[in-house]
């Protein structure tokens, strides 16, 4: 073989080295390969509560087990606690329910479902995982319409067993009516 045979056959062989990289580089030939932050697993804003997604670590644990009952209250109700619940009623609850809880509030007669009286005794002998449940989920009417809006996004945790703890004060210092 001649010295420019040879030549011409690295030549060659280099040439198809590089058209066959290249076709890698092109996406010719395309492999799946995971490096792209918007290929996970996400759950869009005011999504229903979902499982805990896969290899994620909680920050807070998780707020309840779905299919497993109300979860019970793990926020003792003290001071400090029924005042975060007072405060945080009063900017996410009040609108609907009423400053005192009775349903009556400023934006309660415009909506077509009448917020329930959390004073009363339908609301007041609920356990307190039931009253988290239904903030953290809101209320789906059997229509399938939503009555009452999911909290889940508005109020962490710890703020939603406050504002239970809360509600709880309704039925025994009910607060004077201006
Ligand atoms: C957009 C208005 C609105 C807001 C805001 C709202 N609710 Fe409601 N809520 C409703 C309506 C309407 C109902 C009654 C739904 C029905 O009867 O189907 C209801 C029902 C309830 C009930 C009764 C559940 C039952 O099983 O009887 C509780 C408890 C409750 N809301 C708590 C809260 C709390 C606590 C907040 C604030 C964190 C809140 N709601 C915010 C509209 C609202």
């Amino acid at each position: 073989m001649s010295l420019i045979q040879r030549l011409i056959l690295v030549l060659a062989v280099a040439l198809l080295l590089f058209g066959v990289v290249m076709t890698f580089t092109y996406d010719i030939i395309k492999i799946e390969w995971i490096s792209f932050m918007e290929i996970q697993p996400s759950f869009k804003p005011m999504e229903h509560p979902l499982p805990v997604a896969n290899r994620s670590i909680p920050v807070e644990g998780a707020a309840y087990i779905p299919g497993q009952g109300s979860p019970l209250n793990p926020v003792p109700a003290d001071e400090v606690s029924v005042e975060r619940g007072r405060i945080l009623f009063s900017l996410n609850c009040a609108q609907c329910h009423g400053p005192n809880g009775e349903g009556n509030g400023i934006i309660g007669g415009a909506i077509v479902w009448p917020p329930a009286n959390l004073t009363s005794p339908v609301v007041q002998t609920k356990a307190d995982g039931a009253l988290f449940l239904t903030i953290s989920n809101g209320i789906q009417g059997a229509d399938g319409q939503i009555h009452m809006p999911a909290l889940n996004e508005n109020l962490t945790v710890r703020d939603r067993w406050d504002v239970v703890n809360y509600i709880r004060t309704l039925k025994t210092t009910p607060i004077p009516q201006p």
